[in-house]
C-alpha cells in the first residue's frame, strides 16, 4: 500500500505552525497554571488522519470562535498578527484535502483543535 494523499510537507508545516503558535500565544498569555499542550495523532476508521491539539491557555470567546477562521481576524495588536493563520489551514485541510478542521474552546480554560483528513491509498 502506498500512501497517496498529496499533503506536501511545506503545507503541513505551515498548518503545524498556525495552530501550534496560536496555542504557545494561549498558554503565553495565562499565567496561573502550568502552561500545557497536548498533541494527540490517531488513524481513525475509515482512513483518516486525526491529529488533536489542546491547550489550557486563555481559550476563546464565543464572538472569537464566531470569527476564527476568517481571513484577517486577529485578536493580536496592531502590526503583530496577520490574522491568516487559521484561515490558511482552513483552506489546506477543507478545500484543499477534503477534510475537517474543528475547534472547541472555553473562555480561561482551553482550546482543542481537530484536525482530520483523509488518507488516499493505493494497492500495488
Ligand atoms: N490556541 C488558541 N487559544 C486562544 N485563542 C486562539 C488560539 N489560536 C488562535 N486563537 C485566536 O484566533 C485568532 C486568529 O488566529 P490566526 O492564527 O488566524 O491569526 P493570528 O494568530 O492572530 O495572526 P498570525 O497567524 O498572522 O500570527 C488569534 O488572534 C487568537 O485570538
Ligand atoms: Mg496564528
Amino acid at each position: 500500500m502506498i500512501l497517496k494523499t498529496p499533503i506536501k510537507t511545506s503545507s503541513l508545516c505551515q498548518l503545524e505552525e498556525s495552530v501550534v503558535s496560536g496555542h504557545f500565544a494561549a498558554v503565553h498569555n495565562k499565567t496561573t497554571e502550568k502552561p500545557q499542550i497536548w498533541i494527540c495523532t490517531e488513524l481513525l476508521e475509515g482512513n483518516y488522519a486525526s491529529i488533536r491539539i489542546a491547550d489550557n491557555g486563555i481559550g476563546m470567546t464565543e464572538e472569537v470562535i464566531a470569527r476564527l477562521f476568517d481571513p484577517f481576524f486577529t485578536t493580536k495588536p496592531v502590526g503583530r498578527g496577520t490574522g491568516l493563520g487559521l484561515s490558511i489551514s482552513y483552506q489546506i485541510i477543507v478545500e484543499k484535502h477534503g477534510g475537517s478542521l474543528k475547534c472547541i474552546s472555553e473562555l480561561g480554560k482551553g482550546t482543542e483543535f481537530w484536525i482530520k483528513i483523509p488518507l488516499k491509498f493505493d494497492s500495488v
